[in-house]
């Protein structure tokens, strides 16, 4: 019989990876706990609706990636139901915010969550169809401050912070403004227009997004496309003088903070629920993910509440992919331990030993990462401690010392030459 196998764009967490795992909720864990974060767990299935309504009918998530399935419940009033395993988990904090009528404290409400999300994607390295988010959303209703710019910048800075006590290397961040929701209808309906001539020398996909969903054509990393999406009018022609103001802060804080972010007016994110800020985190050293998978992405939202019955109560989150988050790490630890110093210092009796440590003496203090091994070593072992960890080899034999011509050996290109002493720092450079 044929084995059972787990689902495709599903996969098991092993001991040898949880605990990786564990330490990332941890560290998150704590960070939030400094910024006044609590926690929320809300089901992974909801009713349908609140993703149509929540996220957008026209967006991809909704369109196409959904798990949705008419329940077989067992009273009257389940069946027929149309549920759906929650594809992101805004829409569903904003619905227990309405739900608990969190409003009704007047207070700013800061909640994050762990957990996995589910999306019929095209299953590839960072991308499944269970993935995990550690996300936060801060909300309220409007005296509660939660529109105000400086929430933005105080959720950018953590996640700054967040990464950087992870130990993330080379992050980037793209930050942008999509306007109020205002903005966002005339910069939509002027993109409309200024696709309808060149609509038909885009993607398939964008031109069907050309009319149902105009922003997103900007998100498009189809080569062909780039020409076109260059030459649009750009969301910053169209932000109010709101708009304008409070990205102006937001910068502002970023700024005072020593946050380094890159503004990238093509930002707008896949979500129809995002006004003003939005931003991305992506890693350039060494994830393995490519630039199209970003680490994490969010922003602000005003009118979800509403859409979804409730209170106004405008906001910002963010979910970063816990899945692409621990690929990064590994492959960034991986990529330290491969780390190799500049040379070895390899004397060839005890007597070489001094002149050997002088040598070293004199690369080190030229910036090179150097090891020196001991006369005594028989050349083999000398050999393969210098190949474990350095790039190249220095012979330090008797008519090296006497010659000043060193014998280098490059590991990687298998090649051996004899180097004056003057030239060494160059060929180390090599
Ligand atoms: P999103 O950009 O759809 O936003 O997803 C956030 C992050 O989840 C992505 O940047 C990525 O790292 C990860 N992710 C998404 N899809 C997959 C996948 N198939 N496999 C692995 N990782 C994936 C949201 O979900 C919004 N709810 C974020 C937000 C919160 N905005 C405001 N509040």
């Amino acid at each position: 019989m044929a084995n059972i196998k787990a689902v495709r764009g599903t996969r098991d967490l092993l001991p040898t990876e949880t605990a990786l795992w564990n330490h990332v909720e941890a560290t998150a864990r704590a960070v939030f706990a400094r910024y006044g974060f609590g926690e929320i767990r809300t089901p992974v299935f909801e009713v349908t609706e609140l993703f149509a309504r929540g996220v957008g009918e026209d967006t991809d998530i909704v369109s196409k990636e959904m798990y949705t399935w008419d329940d077989r419940g067992r009273a009257e009033s389940d069946r027929g139901q149309s549920l759906t395993l929650r594809p992101e988990n805004t829409a569903g904090v904003v619905r227990a915010y309405i739900e608990h009528k969190m409003a009704e404290s007047g207070m700013l409400e800061k909640l994050f969550y762990i957990g996995p999300q589910f999306r019929r994607e095209r299953p590839q390295r960072g991308r499944y169809r269970q993935f995990w988010q550690i996300g936060a959303e801060v909300l309220g209703p409007p005296w509660s401050g939660s529109d105000s710019p400086l929430r933005d910048a105080e959720v950018l800075e953590m996640l700054a912070t967040l990464l950087n006590e992870l130990g993330i290397k080379g992050w980037r961040l793209a930050l942008n403004s999509v306007g109020s929701a205002e903005d966002r209808k005339r910069y939509s309906a002027a993109l409309r227009e200024a696709l309808q001539p060149v609509k038909t020398k885009l993607s398939e996909d964008n031109q069907r997004r050309a009319d149902t969903n105009p922003l997103r054509v900007l998100d498009s990393k189809d080569p062909g496309d780039q020409a076109i999406i260059n030459n649009l009018p750009k969301i910053s022609e169209f932000w109010g003088e709101d708009s304008r103001a409070h990205f102006e802060q937001v910068k502002a804080a970023l700024d005072a903070c020593g946050v380094p972010y890159v503004e990238d007016h093509r930002l707008v994110r896949g979500l129809d629920y995002y006004t003003r800020t939005t931003f991305e985190f992506t890693v350039s050293d060494g994830s393995g993910l490519g630039t199209q998978n970003a680490l994490l992405g969010g922003g602000r939202y005003d009118g979800l509440s509403e859409m979804l019955g409730g209170p106004k109560a405008p906001g910002i989150g963010f979910a970063i992919g816990e899945d692409r988050l621990i690929l990064t790490l590994q492959a960034q630890a991986k990529e330290a331990e491969q780390k190799k110093l500049d040379a070895f210092v390899a004397p060839m009796g005890v007597p070489q030993n001094p002149a050997a440590l002088k040598l070293a003496q004199e690369l080190r203090a030229a910036g090179f990462e150097i090891e020196v091994g001991d006369g005594s070593f028989r050349l083999k072992k000398s050999f393969e401690a210098a190949d474990k960890l350095a790039r190249k080899m220095i012979i330090v034999g008797e008519d090296e010392v006497a010659s000043g011509q060193f014998t280098v050996k490059d590991f990687a290109k298998g090649e051996q030459a004899k180097i004056p002493r003057e030239e060494l720092a160059g060929a180390l450079k090599s």
